[in-house]
């Protein structure tokens, strides 16, 4: 008979297929990492220990890997791991690195976070408490963003893999993600993603955040360990307002304006002074006008504010203020004849519309040449 639900008398009486299960569940991963029980063994617990290593070794270590099968994330993990088991065993020697193959790429290929600094937080995770692992993760990937990569030593280090010798294009990426610092890195090489050049990149760069996760992890045992890493100045500007204080609807520490620009950017609208009890779009001035013409506009109240010209036809021409949060007052801002591409058009009549809030309303422009 086929039971759906298993109670926990069944899974102490019964057959031997739910007596191992239940066995198992006590051995853990000592019985799923062999494969089957080992009657006596050793359970780790977490965390497992660490034992000060060579940051040179771990390098070659973690770029054979690499081109061995095992790619950025894995490679990154296994460097260390690798080691590790050479000078404790136990646990290290059971434990499967290819748990960390999912990393590759960011993620089999998503491009978000970099394989190796997957890597290497998840070895940090296992070795450390979660109380102090966050600055040691934080100072990884800190590094990461703001380090010129391949490094120096990444470049001049003697590999066991010589599927490209030679010195490598290095970039800052200024980003975590895979797919920003593979793209911008292969503008920079003029390479692409599947040249031989760009995976020698990436496995140097396993053995660089290997390297440098176990230079953080010697400091931290060493007791020396500081952490350096705090937000960037422009992250940390955005932060002050979407941060937990205030607006508390962000939660990162990439760098803001790699993906949103700045949509608080107000150069081009010159706040010109005095308080305003109502919502206003001024005529433009002057009009008829030729290449330029002023807009001025006013709001009673905090709030985003969008102020798009269209054509005769309707079509959106320039969004000249795109969604900006402004603060009330009364500005003045200059349309100069051009198009959201920058490209000047032609002479007719155009609309300017202003929309904050529940406001909406439209001037009517006549360009002339
Ligand atoms: C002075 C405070 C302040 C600062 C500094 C600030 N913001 Fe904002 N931001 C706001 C407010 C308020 C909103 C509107 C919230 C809403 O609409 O619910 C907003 C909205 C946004 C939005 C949504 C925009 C939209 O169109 O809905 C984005 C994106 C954003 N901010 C990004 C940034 C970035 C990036 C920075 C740093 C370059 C930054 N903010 C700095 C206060 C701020
Ligand atoms: C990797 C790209 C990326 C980075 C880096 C990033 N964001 Fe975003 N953010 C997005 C995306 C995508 C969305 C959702 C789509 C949207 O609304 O633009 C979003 C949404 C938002 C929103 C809500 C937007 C809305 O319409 O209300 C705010 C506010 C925001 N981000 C602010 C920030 C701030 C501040 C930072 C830096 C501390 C930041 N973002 C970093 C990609 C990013």
């Amino acid at each position: 008979m086929e039971q759906k639900t298993i109670t926990r008398k069944d899974f102490l009486t019964s057959t031997s297929k739910y007596a191992v299960g239940a066995v198992a569940g006590v051995a853990g991963l000592n019985m799923l990492a062999g494969g089957k029980l080992m009657a006596g063994s050793k359970t780790f617990d977490w965390p497992y220990p660490y034992t000060a290593l060579d940051p040179e070794a771990v390098r070659i270590k973690a770029h054979t890997l690499y081109w061995n099968e095992k790619d950025c994330c894995a490679g990154t993990f296994g460097g260390i791991t690798d080691l590790l088991a050479e000078s404790m065993g136990e646990p290290w020697t059971s434990f499967p690195i290819e748990v960390m193959l999912f990393g590759r790429g960011g993620g089999v290929g998503w491009g978000s976070i970099c394989g190796c600094l997957n890597g290497g937080a998840a070895l940090i995770s296992l070795v450390t408490e979660k109380g102090p692992s966050g600055a040691l993760i934080n100072e990884l990937w800190g590094w990461y963003t703001t380090e010129m990569l391949p490094t120096d030593a990444a470049n001049e280090a003697t590999y066991e893999v010589q599927n490209y010798v030679g010195d490598l294009p290095q970039n800052i990426s200024g980003s975590p993600l895979c797919h920003s610092s593979v793209s911008q890195w292969c503008n920079v090489a003029g390479k692409k993603v599947a040249d031989i050049e760009r995976k020698e990149r990436c496995a140097r760069i396993t053995g660089d955040i290997a390297a440098k996760t176990v230079e953080i992890l010697n400091d931290y045992f060493a007791g020396t360990f500081t952490g350096t890493f705090v937000d960037p100045e422009t992250v940390a500007a955005c932060m002050t307002c979407h941060g937990s204080a205030v607006l508390g609807n962000v939660m990162t520490h990439m760098e803001c304006t790699s993906c949103h620009g700045d949509p608080h950017d107000t150069s081009g609208i010159e706040n010109v002074g005095g308080i305003t009890t109502n919502y206003k779009l001024e005529q433009n001035y002057p009009n008829p006008f030729n290449p330029t013409t002023n807009i001025k506009f006013s709001i009673p109240q905090q709030g985003k504010v969008r102020l798009e010209i269209y054509d005769i036809q309707g079509k959106l021409i320039n969004s000249i203020i795109d969604s900006e949060y402004l603060n009330a007052g009364n500005y003045e801002t200059k349309w100069n004849g051009t198009d959201n591409a920058g490209r000047k058009v032609s002479s007719g009549i155009y609309f300017a519309r202003l929309t904050s809030q529940d406001y909406m309303k439209t001037i009517k422009m006549n360009l002339i040449k």
